[in-house]
């Protein structure tokens, strides 16, 4: 069903999380690497609804300016006082007024998924509710508001201000909720604040409604699990698990070869070609890619990076922000970060970090290397040890190695420095000056041997001189 202009959704992310304990908004605390904020606004827009808001307070403009990253054609809308969800919803009542139907949720409820929205939504607009509310039924009601059934019609008890006998219903609201605009509107302003916490509480528009004649109907939700909200740690870490499994479960399949499940980790927004390889202990993050046939060696984390197909990262291998081509092979223990390339078929190998660099095709960087504001061409060779000394304290300064390269073995590159198509330089060189094309650069003292050396006195025997003589 396409839902139209007609249909907005407002996300309540103003509320500080104060049961988290944590100096970080609630909105913007992690799960699988992602701000909770994340999750809302991606079921709203796998649903197709254009029009949506957030409502902003504890620490306003950091969560805008993560809400624009992760959402921004959503309209941030200020709740200034923080007095409850009723309160939310009037405050930005400027938003909402044009609208015919508004879905509201919480910021706090990652599992839900866009299907059981829609069947909300869709059971709204057929029964013609003036509310319809999403209830479930969790092995453990604390802390929920109740759905009560009563002969005025539908209500919600906050625990807080239940009584026992309320206390024992297991239906509980999930905080989510459609109303029709011009009901909701009529009654909202009539809300009261006598309640254990004296906030206005959204919830108490369902008896009003009920006052008001309107049908306020209750949807029951398929699966507990999906509206489970995340109020306190243990409850993050609850929701966290189930959704690793989720989003892995998804992968597998279709036919992600995942060796160890209990120990891999996947943020929502990863994906994968066809028939690729997580050793046990990887993690993937972000808008992380890998490509079809490729194999993620163990301990490897990926966050924001792309590997080609039929690549091979041999753990543990860390790429950030980088973009490595097809057929590549990394590791172990390589570090790849800053917007760094690779093209295809570059062999990258032990112990080496590269930083916001490039790396044509084919080319090598086996051993022990650091490669920093590099650009390195086609089919060269960095040899043990080289290190690109791109740093003289104040700036970060470029190094150019061309084509068909070789650098000898613990090299130094002063950076600014160039080293033309062709040209190699010799082991254990300070390269400070540029190496035209074809040519070898050598930046080191000749060497010289000191013959019968051995069998000299030494310092402290009978006619003995220094070890090592300075000349
Ligand atoms: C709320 C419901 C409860 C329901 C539960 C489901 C109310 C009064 N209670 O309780 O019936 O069972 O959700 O998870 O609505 N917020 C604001 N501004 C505020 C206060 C809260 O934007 O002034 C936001 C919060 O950031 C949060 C959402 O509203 O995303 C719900 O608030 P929260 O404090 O988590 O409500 P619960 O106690 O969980
Ligand atoms: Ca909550």
């Amino acid at each position: 069903m396409d839902f139209g202009d007609a249909v907005g959704a407002l996300v309540l992310a103003a509320g500080k999380g104060t049961r988290l304990k944590s100096e970080t908004p609630k909105a913007l605390v992690p799960l699988l690497e992602e701000p909770l904020l994340f999750y809302p606004q991606a079921s709203l827009q796998v649903l197709g609804l254009a029009r949506r808001a957030v409502v902003v307070g504890h620490q306003a403009d950091r969560v805008r300016q993560v809400l624009a990253c992760v959402d921004p054609e959503a309209v941030p809308m200020e709740q200034v006082e923080l007095l409850g969800t009723g309160h939310a919803v009037q405050s930005c009542r400027s938003w909402w007024k044009e609208l015919e139907h508004l879905l509201i949720l919480p910021v706090d409820t990652p599992l839900l998924r866009p299907e059981t929205l829609r069947l909300l939504l869709e059971e709204h607009l057929r029964e013609d509710n003036g509310c319809t509310v999403l209830s479930f039924t969790p092995p453990d009601p604390k802390g929920y508001g109740r759905i009560l059934r009563g002969a005025r019609g539908v209500s919600i008890v906050e625990e807080r201000d239940a009584t026992a006998e309320q206390k024992a219903v297991g239906e509980c609201n999930s905080g989510i909720y459609v109303f029709r605009v011009a009901a909701l509107d009529a009654v909202l302003p009539r809300l009261g604040r006598e309640n254990a916490q004296g906030e206005y509480y959204l919830t108490d528009v369902l008896s009003l409604l009920a006052q008001e004649g309107e049908k306020v109907g209750v949807r029951q939700a398929d699966d507990d699990v999906e509206v489970f909200g995340i109020n306190d740690p243990f409850q993050l870490a609850e929701a966290t698990d189930h959704l690793r499994r989720r989003i892995l479960f998804r992968w597998m399949g279709q036919g992600l070869k995942c060796v160890d499940p209990s120990s891999t980790w996947i943020g929502p927004r990863a994906r994968f070609g066809a028939d690729v390889w997580l050793e046990p202990h990887v993690q993937i993050w972000g808008a992380s890619e890998v490509g079809a046939g490729s194999r993620v060696g163990s301990f490897s984390v990926l966050v924001d990076s792309t590997l080609g197909h039929g690549s091979v990262l041999l753990g543990p291998v860390r790429l950030q922000h980088s973009c490595l081509g097809a057929e590549v092979q990394v590791g172990p223990f390589a570090y790849l970060r800053d917007e760094t390339v690779l093209a295809d078929r570059v062999h990258v190998g032990r112990f080496v970090e590269i930083k916001r660099s490039s790396v044509g095709e084919g080319s090598k960087v086996p051993h022990l290397t650091y490669l920093g504001d590099a650009t390195v061409g086609r089919g060269s060779n960095i040899g043990a040890g080289t290190i690109t000394c791109n740093y003289d304290g104040v700036r970060k300064n470029p190094t150019v190695v061309g084509d068909g390269c070789f650098i000898g073995s613990d090299t130094m590159l002063v950076a600014p420095v160039e080293v033309g198509d062709g040209a190699a330089t010799a082991a254990g060189s300070v390269i400070t000056r540029d190496v035209p094309p074809g040519a070898l650069g050598v930046g080191r003292t000749r060497q010289r041997n000191v013959e019968g050396w051995r069998d000299r006195p030494r310092r402290g025997e009978k006619g003995g001189q220094e070890t090592c003589p300075q000349d």
